[in-house]
């Protein structure tokens, strides 16, 4: 990517990531890959905001060297730590000597670790804010937006909120702007980049999207280092996000299987069927077939989920058990389940599944049935469907 211009003196100078799939180490499937965004400010105090992953350290350099010599960079403000925006801080302060670092002390305390060094750092919280000429940058604490060290950075003279992972899309483009795109896809990886790096920490999430509305703040941009500049789409996103980490969700049912010998995927056939006699929305997820990243996006949005597994060597089977592992980590509340498969002898995979993730779903008893369904068993099945969609559909 080459350096954008997003208004007079403020440009994007980070980096795209076109062939990035396994984001996180292999926690998510960036089937869009990812962009890691920079920005640099120009005033009487050159500002660098966050840098790149260090795969990237040339391209930003070279970004900004299209614009000005790196060295003449006074500030660089680190809002966050993890290495996907600060792989490039070595070479970020080798290219930029003079420059003053700021950031949370557990953003310093985080770069001391990782990388020995922490340049000249001042420590800034909530309620600082710091003079670079005509403009003046606010610094917003976002403790687990991404990271216990991360912060937004506000800047009132051009009405942009520098979010870092908050308001973030794991999309590749080369487009700037959110409406340059296809809105229901960028849409759906902002929901998608929710799922799965926001929502176990709705809690504080909630909580720090209340606290910055208080500051009545007037947003014309909020820049996030990954993915598309909000401009258009501002309050649609807010709205999304206020949504989200209240735990709301759909009255619609995610029905999520492995299968060793085609029964259990029988099962979850009929099932399907009977939730969608009620007029309930679902979708049947074969997890050795989809992403995990995409269906827990669906789940972050559905009150029912459904898990079923055959039984094999006395436990459920191996992507699922997997897949189940990653989810108990969303901290899920609020959830109605039950959990259903087929077996041989022993049957242990209904309760190993509902011994999982017994932490953020509640289960109505468990199904199952020995080998291959019978015609009586399937029937069985679709009618556990449609009771169950009669109960999302009128529970409130
Ligand atoms: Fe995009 Fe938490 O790093």
């Amino acid at each position: 990517m080459s350096a954008k211009i997003i208004k007079d003196g403020v440009y994007a100078v980070g980096a795209v990531d076109w062939n990035e799939r396994h984001f996180h180490g292999h926690t998510y499937m960036t089937r869009r890959g990812v962009t890691y965004n920079s920005y640099l400010i120009i005033d009487e105090k050159i500002t660098l905001i966050d840098t790149v992953r260090k795969s990237f350290e040339k391209e930003l350099l070279e970004n900004i060297r299209s614009i000005l010599d790196p060295s003449k960079i006074d500030t660089i403000i680190i809002n966050h730590i993890e290495p996907d925006h600060s792989g490039a801080f070595l070479e970020v302060l080798k290219a930029c000597p003079n420059a003053k670092v700021y950031g949370t002390g557990k953003a310093r305390d985080g770069l001391l670790k990782y990388y020995g060094v922490s340049g000249d750092w001042i420590a800034v919280k909530s309620g600082q804010s710091l003079k670079i000429g005509k403009r003046t940058l606010e610094f917003i604490d976002v403790p687990m937006i991404h990271w216990p060290d991360s912060m937004f950075t506000y800047c009132a003279y051009d009405k942009i909120l520098f979010s870092n992972d908050g308001f973030g899309q794991h999309y590749a483009t080369n487009k700037l702007f959110d409406d340059e795109v296809n809105f229901d896809v960028l849409m759906e990886e902002a929901q998608k980049y929710y799922a799965n790096i926001l929502w176990p920490f709705n809690m504080l999430v909630a909580s720090e999207l209340a606290a910055i509305s208080k500051l009545n703040l007037a947003v014309d941009f909020i820049a996030p280092s990954h993915g598309l500049v909000w401009r258009k789409y501002i309050s649609d996103i807010m709205e999304k996000y206020l949504y989200w980490s209240a735990h709301k969700y759909k009255k619609r049912i995610a029905v999520v299987y492995e299968t060793m010998w085609n029964s259990t995927e029988k099962m979850a056939r009929k099932i399907v069927e009977g939730i969608t006699s009620e007029g309930v929305e679902a979708i049947l997820f074969d997890v050795t077939k989809n992403d995990r990243t995409d269906i827990v996006s669906y789940m972050m949005d559905a009150k029912g989920w459904v898990f079923g597994s055959s039984t094999h060597d006395g436990w459920m089977l191996p992507v699922i058990a997997e897949f189940l592992h990653f989810l108990k980590g969303s901290k899920a509340i609020g959830r109605k389940s039950f959990a259903f498969g087929s077996y041989g002898w022993s049957g242990e995979a209904v309760k190993d599944i509902e011994d999982t993730i017994s932490n953020i779903t509640t289960f109505d008893p468990f199904f199952r049935v020995v080998f291959n369904p019978t015609e009586e068993e399937l029937n069985k099945c679709f009618e556990l469907g449609k009771s169950f969609a009669l109960k999302i559909k009128n529970e409130e």
